[in-house]
């Protein structure tokens, strides 16, 4: 099963005047253009999808992501509003399952796909907090024997020192930590919130972050070879094998 990966879009409206309106949008859609030639089975997006959360932010959003052929599940990151991100993509159900909470489950495909939700409205870092630890520990315990991918902004766990205790509470890192490795179908995690790819294992799973998405967001990318090329990922995920994930430099 191929997944695309994109993260921190950072999406700005056209009338922001921001120097980087423009090329935030054009990188996304080149993203998308470029998803639709390989084909994945799925897209997973996970949040800062706009700048500030405001309306006109998310009206540009959903026309650069329009144009996307594969189902899209997205989560939301510090940088949105579950209000309006909800109001926007109304066809996207998952998004309605919990009226608390992003949070949801995709059993539609080869792996299993769970989405979660670190967000808490004016808080930038990641919350997880004993509903949200409820809820997936249900999630996970309704199907065992099924190979699953967890998704979600906010790594659980320290990177590098800008990152370091990038979950408020630290308990509730730990009781994420807890709950997966009670669980041995989860097969890994994946993050977006940091900027730049990180490979690493956690609770003996393998975990990745994907850049952002925007070319002027983005950090720890050698410049010499991605110069001007927006970048996602794609999860090649295997019922008996695990991940095998690349980065994919857009070339047009
Ligand atoms: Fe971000």
């Amino acid at each position: 099963m191929l997944i695309a990966h994109i993260s921190d879009t950072h999406i700005l409206a056209s009338q922001s005047g921001h120097v980087s309106a423009d090329l935030r949008a054009d990188c996304l859609r080149r993203c998308v253009e470029d998803i639709n030639n390989r084909q994945p089975d799925a897209v997973i997006f996970t949040g800062d999808t706009v700048q500030v959360g405001q309306a006109d932010e998310y009206e540009r959003l959903r026309v650069l992501l329009g144009p996307l052929k594969p189902p899209l599940y997205l989560v939301p990151g510090n940088r949105d509003d579950q209000h309006i991100l909800r109001g926007v993509f109304k066809g996207c159900a998952q998004l309605f399952e919990s009226p608390e909470f992003c949070h949801y489950v995709v059993d539609e495909h080869e792996v299993r796909l769970i989405g979660l939700d670190s967000t808490l409205s004016g808080e930038r870092k990641g919350v997880f907090c004993r509903k949200r630890q409820a809820w997936l520990d249900a999630a996970l315990s309704a199907r065992p024997s099924c190979p699953t991918l967890l998704f979600i902004h906010h790594p659980p766990f320290d990177v590098d020192d800008h990152y370091v205790n990038g979950y408020r509470r630290h308990d509730e890192a730990t009781a994420l930590a807890n709950i997966v490795m009670r669980h041995q179908q989860v097969r890994g995690l994946v993050c977006g919130h940091v900027h730049w790819p990180v490979d690493c294992w956690w609770v003996d799973r393998p975990a990745r972050i994907t850049p952002s998405v925007a070319i002027d967001l983005r950090k720890g990318i050698d410049e010499k070879d991605a110069a001007n090329r927006p970048i996602y990922m794609i999860h090649n995920l295997s019922r008996v094998e695990g991940i095998a994930s690349q980065m994919i430099l857009v070339s047009t």
